[in-house]
């Protein structure tokens, strides 16, 4: 059979050999360019094989990445909750948060966590949409059933906002900031993105959907143009590709940690966290709400996640939605 020539032939040419084989040798082999080859070793690298390059040998093979798949996620959570999670692992999900209400709606237990290596109808804030190629980012939602009204249903948002700053802290050592109410950014570019759901009753949530965006080695050629907040990825940033399984189980392991603290001591500890990693934190703020364009000092998150702004005449406005700059 003729090999393929794409990255895939390249990773069985490396595979099948013992030691390095030179650029040029693979280049014959495949009937490609040397700068093909080395765009393929690139893209290989992106999706986690590693490969070692030195220049007066050539590529050797050194290993794939455990497959993105539930019981590989299994292995590197902690034992002490892994019970707790139901995982359900797509290849392709229109939008992973409306699977994951499907699921809720049908009975499926709270930590039921749905994850998908792409989306084709990925579901933004306000209607928007959300990039979702494959293989390199994380896209999943959890079903969680806590007890609380309605109207504060919004603070699993920022417990999800803080969980997300913890784990790239934890995996790629960055220092990322929030931007309320729900983005998450490195060096002020956009690196994931929060979309909560609910099903509630008048005055009891029924489920909850925490769908986490999170953008983890991807490339700049594949965001799209014109995105509000400018793009970034955990890879572009840090200089090297992270592993999406080693990513997902900080991140769950943290939103387990967080929640089960949030239903015993409630909002506030999450509320200081998420306060001291706003962008905005100390700073003033000029807030459009479509309506209306308003300046002051930022104070923090209400109880029902509204941004707490000081006008200069001393009146504290509330501000349920619109876009925030810090000046
Ligand atoms: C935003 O910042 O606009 C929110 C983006 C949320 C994206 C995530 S990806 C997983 C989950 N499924 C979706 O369709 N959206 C959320």
């Amino acid at each position: 059979m003729p090999r393929r020539t794409d990255h895939l032939g390249l990773l069985g040419l490396l595979a099948d050999s013992t030691g390095f084989v030179s650029g040029e040798a693979l280049s014959r082999s495949l009937g490609v360019s040397r700068t093909a080859v080395w765009k393929q070793i690139g893209a290989l690298r992106q999706k986690g094989h590693i490969i070692e390059a030195v220049s007066s040998k050539g590529y050797r093979f050194l290993g794939s990445p455990a497959p993105f798949d539930s019981d590989s996620l299994s292995c590197l959570l902690p034992s002490t909750i892994i019970e707790d999670f139901n995982f359900v692992f797509l290849n392709e999900a229109t939008s992973t948060n409306t699977e994951a209400f499907q699921r809720a709606d049908a009975a499926s237990p709270e930590w039921t966590v749905v994850i998908a290596d792409r989306q084709t109808a990925g579901k933004g804030r306000l209607g928007r949409q959300w990039v979702s190629p494959g293989g390199v980012n994380i896209y999943l939602s959890v079903v969680l059933r806590p007890e609380l009204p309605p109207f504060e249903a919004p603070q699993l948002t920022f417990l999800s906002a803080v969980a997300v700053a913890r784990a790239i802290e934890d995996t790629a050592a960055l220092k990322p900031e929030i931007k309320w109410p729900n983005d998450v950014l490195i060096g002020g570019r956009k690196v994931a993105g929060l979309l909560n759901e609910m099903s509630a009753e008048t005055d009891r949530v029924t489920f909850v959907i925490l769908g986490i965006g999170v953008n983890i080695n991807m490339l700049p050629q594949h965001f799209p143009e014109g995105l509000r907040t400018p793009p970034t990825s955990i890879s572009i940033e840090s200089g090297k590709s992270l592993s999406r399984l080693e990513f997902t189980s900080s991140l769950l392991t943290h939103l387990h940690a967080m929640y089960t603290d949030f239903k015993i001591n409630g909002f506030d500890r999450i509320r200081h966290e998420w306060s001291c990693r706003c962008n905005a934190y100390g700073k003033k703020v000029r807030v459009d709400s479509g309506a209306a364009v308003i300046s002051g000092d930022f104070l923090g998150i209400d109880h029902d996640g509204a941004m707490l702004t000081r006008l200069e005449n001393g009146n504290v406005e509330r501000i349920m939605s619109g876009d925030v700059t810090v000046i």
